[in-house]
């Protein structure tokens, strides 16, 4: 059995990318959405072509040789890094990739010159906001997200490295 660890995306990652997408994010935001919109987010923004097109950005947690989540990063302006997305497949949540990703990302912020790591959360997810909270975040503001006509309110939080 090889351990867990933390690697770049690849070019024949794309189709595990777009189900751990798809899967993490209906089980997290479905219950908020129509079945109608939240059918046609996943066929606009978890495409293959756009996982594909945005494949530098990804980090993947492995263990045993199989893909079990991930973590996508983005440079923003002024030394800050957004954690875009951290998403655990739902059967191997609480088993410690979540901080192995975190920590990949906060061990790799320096070679990209990030002073502070960003990441918003939906207000109503608390057991991501208590992760973060564990992990050194703190809240700086609030913000909205838009799924179609339908608004989530998030926390920002930020991390200071
Ligand atoms: C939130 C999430 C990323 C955590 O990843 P994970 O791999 O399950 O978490 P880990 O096993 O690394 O847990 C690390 C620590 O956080 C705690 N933790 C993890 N999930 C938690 C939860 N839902 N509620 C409270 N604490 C939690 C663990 O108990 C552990 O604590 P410890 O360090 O004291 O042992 C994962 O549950 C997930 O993908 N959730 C759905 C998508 C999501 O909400 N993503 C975040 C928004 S972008």
């Amino acid at each position: 059995m090889s351990p867990k660890l933390v690697r770049p995306a690849q070019k024949n990652d794309v189709l595990k990318i777009v189900a751990i997408l798809k899967e993490v994010f209906t089980d997290t935001y479905g219950p908020a959405l129509k079945q109608a919109v939240l059918e046609s987010f996943l066929t606009q923004q978890f495409s293959e072509e756009k996982v594909a097109a945005e494949l530098e950005h990804y980090r993947l947690a492995q263990f045993d040789n199989k893909v079990v989540g991930l973590l996508k990063l983005r440079s923003l302006a002024q030394q800050r890094l957004e954690l875009e997305k951290l998403y655990i497949s739902k059967e191997a949540r609480a088993m410690g990739f979540g901080k192995l990703l975190i920590d990949d990302a906060v061990a790799g912020a320096g070679q990209l010159q990030a002073k502070c790591l960003w990441v918003k959360v939906w207000q109503e997810n608390r057991g991501a906001l208590a992760f973060y909270k564990a992990r050194g975040f703190s809240k700086i503001g609030v913000t909205e997200v838009h799924v179609f006509e339908t608004i989530f309110h998030d926390d920002v939080l930020a991390k200071v490295l």
